[in-house]
């Protein structure tokens, strides 16, 4: 891999995208890479993703602008597509992933922190969808997740006015869970992620699943998906000890993902 960093840390995993010269700016060759790393994550090992950038100054400034810029209309399209495809691949990736934003996440970056399930930020961090600056809309997901995540009034101001926010009113209007010094920004993110990585596998990705699958229909629906997920769960060594150890009180010998 040429910008894509992978460690597994216990039942953790760190991908960190590393093209620190271009602020981690997404190109074609980080888009494909992400995609390969989440393919070659080990599903029986790690039970929870962290995503942060290199360096201490950006988590991701955007899609690549150099490389967009002289795109026709349909390689235009085609590139939305690879960036919207992986996008979508992280966001119903099993299990769970962390947004650990280091310092900026603009355009394409913001909307990559967008498809994981929970954001972090450190202080010095920045987002936007500055898009229309630059003669195009948010291309991965921005205009579908944005609204979707703050609401549709603070999205459509966002994304109309191109305007820049700080990581206090990213924290104020819900797009980021909590913010930290940049130093205390990954030990949280392994922290949050090991909490996670604790719980019972099987039920925290069927959590998942039941969360965004249910997010997109209606209540009917919705409580029908919770259902069969929940039910789901009794097939599972993990609900047999978690609730035998509940009884006999004492605590889980430990979660086998099966
Ligand atoms: N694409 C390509 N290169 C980028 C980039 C991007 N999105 N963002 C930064 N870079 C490059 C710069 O060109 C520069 O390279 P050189 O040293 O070779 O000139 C290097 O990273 C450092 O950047 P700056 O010198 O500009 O650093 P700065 O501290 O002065 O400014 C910044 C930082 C405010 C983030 C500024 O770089 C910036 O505005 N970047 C662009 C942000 C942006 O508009 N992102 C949205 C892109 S469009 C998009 O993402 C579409 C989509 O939805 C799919």
């Amino acid at each position: 891999m040429e910008y894509i960093l992978y460690e597994q840390k216990g039942a953790v995993g760190i991908i960190t995208i590393s093209r620190e010269k271009a602020l981690n700016a997404l190109n074609s060759t980080v888009l494909k890479e992400i995609d390969a790393t989440l393919d070659a994550v080990n599903l029986d090992e790690v039970r929870c993703l962290i995503l942060t950038g290199a360096g201490e100054k950006s988590f991701v400034a955007g899609a690549d602008i150099g490389e967009m810029s002289s795109l026709t209309k349909t390689e235009g399209e085609a590139f939305g597509k690879i960036g919207n495809d992986v996008f979508r691949k992280l966001e119903v990736f099993p299990i769970p992933v962390i947004a650990a934003i280091n310092g900026f996440a603009l355009g394409g970056g913001c909307e990559i922190a967008m498809s994981c399930d929970i954001r972090i930020c450190s202080d010095n961090a920045v987002f936007g969808q500055p898009e229309v600056g630059l003669g195009i809309t948010p291309g991965f997901g921005g205009t579908q997740r944005l609204p979707r995540l703050v609401g549709m009034g603070i999205a459509k101001q966002m994304i109309y006015t191109g305007r820049n926010i700080k990581a206090d009113e990213a924290f104020r209007i819900g797009l980021v869970n909590a913010v930290y010094t940049q130093e205390e920004l990954m030990p949280n993110a392994e922290k949050l992620a090991a909490t996670i990585a604790k719980n019972a596998p099987i039920a925290v990705r069927n959590c998942k699943k039941a969360i965004n699958d249910g997010m997109q229909t209606d209540m009917d629906q919705a409580i029908v998906i919770e259902e069969k997920l929940f039910g789901d769960c009794f097939e599972s060594y993990d609900q047999k000890e978690g609730m035998t150890a509940f009884l006999e009180k004492r605590k889980v010998e430990a979660f086998l993902n099966k």
